[in-house]
């Protein structure tokens, strides 16, 4: 063998946990997560959500633990999602605009209880509807864009009246931003955030999550009109130009694993703050091989949930959000 080969051994800052620690290129934090939280109507009542093992759907007094939860472990933000009564739900998705809804009412109830912890709401009608789509339907089952806009817009102030944050559309209908961002301005709602779910596709991957706000049973065809072709890389950059244009402040990729080169391109190709939305079907899949013991609980979750910040992420938003943030108190890396 050549004397002195070979005269790079990558293996040599790899040998000890400190040496590996100190060449880390990425680092994550409890500051990298986001939790997703399913309101249900009552008092004092959880629920687990059938599909998705450890995830509970709770009454807005537990919401607010959980936020408060959330802020002691060092997680800036939560995502709220509904579970709207079936009697609230109606072919127009008129429940959204409500300023009684259970997305008013948990977001008020995380203000008053003065929890610094940043609140993130969903703007879109799919857990209004009766007939689960994210946008207005025409007599003949097709999506009314621009109809749906203007739902949109009274929703967004109106989640931004009682308490939110950060405007997230997740609807993908086309101009969606701007007119959100024209009517939180209008509305003085100048310092709101919009973090537009700017390449989301449509992705077997939401099942669990439909199931968890009820909208999955109710779905009639699927939502291939406006949420992205999965074989489509491009056209999210597109998405994405557009989104920036009209004001977002942030963009998300969803879902995150099976898309992490998208969020890669996005990264490499925009200076702007980029989160992914690791979706139901991810977590469950990894929930149920965790409690088979088919994958390491914890080594499972850091993994992904650290693969995320290394393709480029600023924070992903994650049903492992509490586990993980937990964890990483404990000093463990998985
Ligand atoms: C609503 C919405 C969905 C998700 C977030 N917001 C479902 C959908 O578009 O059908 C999915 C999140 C997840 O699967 O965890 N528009």
């Amino acid at each position: 063998m050549t004397p002195g080969f070979p005269s790079l051994r990558l293996r040599r800052t790899r040998a000890h946990d400190w040496s590996r620690r100190m060449h880390a290129e990425t680092v994550l934090s409890p500051a990298d997560l986001i939790w997703p939280l399913f309101i249900a109507e009552g008092k004092a009542y959880r629920e687990p959500v059938a599909t998705m093992p450890g995830v509970e759907r709770l009454s807005v007094d537990l919401i607010v633990e959980a936020a408060r939860e959330a802020a002691d472990l060092g997680i800036p933000a939560v995502a709220l999602f509904p579970n709207t009564a079936a009697a609230a739900r109606s072919d127009d998705g008129r429940e959204a605009v409500n300023p009684d809804n259970l997305m008013c009412r948990a977001s008020r109830a995380i203000r008053d209880a003065g929890i610094d912890v940043g609140i993130l709401t969903d703007v879109a009608l799919d857990p209004y509807t009766d007939h689960g789509h994210d946008g207005l339907l025409s007599d003949d089952h097709r999506i009314l864009n621009d109809e749906t806009l203007e739902v949109l817009a009274a929703q967004a102030v109106n989640q931004a009246r009682h308490g939110a944050d950060i405007i997230a559309p997740s609807d993908m209908m086309d101009g969606r931003v701007g007119v959100i961002r024209t009517a939180l301005e209008a509305e003085g709602f100048k310092d709101v955030q919009i973090m537009s779910y700017a390449a989301k596709y449509a992705s077997a991957f939401y099942g669990p999550f439909r199931d968890a706000v009820g909208s999955g049973g109710r779905l009639v065809g699927d939502k291939k009109t406006y949420q992205m072709d999965p074989a489509n890389a491009e056209e999210a950059l597109r998405e994405v130009a557009l989104d920036i244009a009209e004001g977002a402040d942030s963009v998300m990729v969803k879902p995150g694993l099976p898309y992490l080169d998208i969020v890669e391109r996005v990264k490499s190709t925009f200076a702007v703050p980029i989160y992914a939305y690791q979706v139901s079907g991810e977590y469950a899949m990894m929930r149920m091989a965790m409690d088979a013991g088919i994958l390491d609980r914890d080594r499972g979750m850091m993994e992904v949930l650290t693969a995320f910040k290394r393709a480029g992420c600023s924070a992903v938003l994650s049903y492992f959000a509490r586990d993980a943030a937990r964890l990483m108190h404990q000093g463990n890396r998985g």
